[in-house]
């Protein structure tokens, strides 16, 4: 199994290239299955999370090209071609599943265009129970039967999906990414009632307009969806990655550095960058993208509390606390929207971190200096924290199960090597 060495403690300088979004990415490809016609997705990353969802999609019969896809190239140009004109499964197996939870937005687009979809049910992960119940209720909305037997969902529409108003309980980016792609193609006027905002839910709206469909409210919380009885192909271009570039810019500021992110977007990531302002960092809008620079001295903890979108990302959160563990005084972590992500928090203190967990609130009081160690985390975010923390760190960090990162993070040891980063990838046997 590879890993990530980090000899740390240098500024980085340079620019980093932000790819697309892979939370957008996922359920965009999932929209496929939506139409016979072709859909065409361009700036698509190359990530492991996107290959486990292509495999699934193959499996039930989705065509897909990809073009100027190089794994180790650049990102111009690329784009991949998904053309479901034969569904010849409506079976997402466990086996695909278990790999990755996403692959549960093939339930919404399977259900409304072949009228039945078996999906297995995708259990807890290293973060949270994370259960699918918001995403059961509404397709019942729709008027769908679900039974759950033997780990799977077995969904029943034989005679079509019908709109209703759903009225979400809380917050769920899932969820309203499944129903959005449902009521796309179900009879009459869907209304989403505390729809998810995170803007990879509206990218997928508004590739479904793309596609045919009728949608008001996109980026509210209120969507309004009327149903078309088919949807046809289109060509969309994927957001950047706001999570990528919320971690690069940390990296940035945690090694007190001068990086340029291209490609990146400001208004996705305002509350982050007015966050990172109020800890000392200086995030400017530059025309390639976004400039990231820390003040003089040390930063100063900040407390931070995960909100859905608008609101700081959960998907931030280990990122953001690996920054506070060397500023100036204590910053107050707070997670609200998983049950169980403080796993960076033990591997952070064997690097010399001082955070104290009280429920979901961690406290992390600032050290002057942390020093590199063996480390290893369970979960995509938790795994690029130590990353960051590996590059502020004296000394040598080994990051352990880097296939977490390549879920979730293209060639980052090459983005980051390139601002002047002593990082490398030791392969098995290292
Ligand atoms: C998406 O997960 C993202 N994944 C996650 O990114 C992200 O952390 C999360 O949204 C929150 O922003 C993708 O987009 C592929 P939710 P999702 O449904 O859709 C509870 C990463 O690192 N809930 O918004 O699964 C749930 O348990 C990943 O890239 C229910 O109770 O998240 C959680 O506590 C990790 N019942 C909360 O809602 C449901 O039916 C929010 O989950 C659905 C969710």
């Amino acid at each position: 199994m590879d890993k990530i060495r980090i000899r740390g403690n240098r500024p980085l300088a340079g620019t980093i290239a932000i790819g697309g979004a892979k939370n957008a990415a996922l359920p965009l490809m999932t929209a496929s299955l939506l139409t016979e016609e072709t859909l065409t997705l361009c700036n698509i990353p190359y990530l492991g999370d996107i290959s486990t969802l292509a495999n699934l999609l193959v499996q039930h019969g989705v065509s897909i090209k990809w073009k100027g896809y190089r794994p180790n190239g650049g990102q111009d140009g690329r784009a991949v071609e998904l053309t479901a004109d034969d569904i010849t499964s409506t079976t997402a197996p466990y086996d695909l599943v278990r790999r990755m939870r996403a692959s549960v937005l093939v339930l919404g687009p399977l259900l409304a265009r072949c009228g039945k979809a078996r999906v297995s049910l995708p259990g807890g992960c290293a973060i949270g129970t994370r259960p699918v119940d918001l995403h059961l209720k509404g397709l019942e909305r729709l008027g769908a039967e679900i039974e759950l037997t033997q780990g799977y969902i077995d969904a029943r529409a034989p005679k079509g999906l019908k709109g209703a108003e759903i009225a979400f309980p809380t917050v769920s980016v899932g969820a309203t990414e499944n129903l959005l792609m449902a009521a796309s193609l179900a009879e009459g006027e869907t209304v989403l009632v505390n729809a998810a905002r995170e803007p990879e839910v509206a990218d997928l709206a508004r590739c479904l307009v793309a596609m045919g469909a009728e949608i008001e409210g996109i980026g509210t919380d209120r969507v309004t969806i009327r149903g078309k009885p088919r949807l046809h192909g289109a060509k969309h271009r994927i957001i950047p990655d706001r999570i990528e570039t919320g971690t690069y810019l940390m990296a940035a500021a945690i090694t007190g550095g001068d990086v340029e992110l291209v490609g990146a977007d400001y208004e996705p990531i305002a509350t982050v960058a007015r966050t990172l302002e109020g800890a000392g960092v200086e995030v400017s809008q530059t025309e390639a993208g976004l400039r990231v620079r820390r003040h003089n001295g040390r930063l100063t903890g900040v407390d931070v509390m995960t909100e859905p979108f608008p609101g700081f990302p959960t998907d931030l959160q280990a990122q953001m606390m690996a920054l506070m563990t060397t500023a100036e005084g204590a910053a107050m972590i707070t997670e609200t929207i998983f049950e169980n992500r403080f796993m960076h928090v033990p591997e952070l203190c064997r690097m010399g971190a001082n955070i104290n967990v009280h429920g979901a609130s961690a406290m992390v009081r600032g050290v002057r200096q942390l020093t590199g160690a063996p480390v290893m985390a369970t979960d995509l975010r938790a795994s690029v924290s130590l990353v960051l923390a590996g590059l502020a760190a004296e000394g040598e960090t080994v990051i352990n199960r880097v296939y977490h990162l390549d879920r979730g993070y293209e060639r980052v040891e090459e983005k980051l090597a390139a601002c002047g980063a002593d990082i490398e990838r030791l392969g098995d046997g290292s």
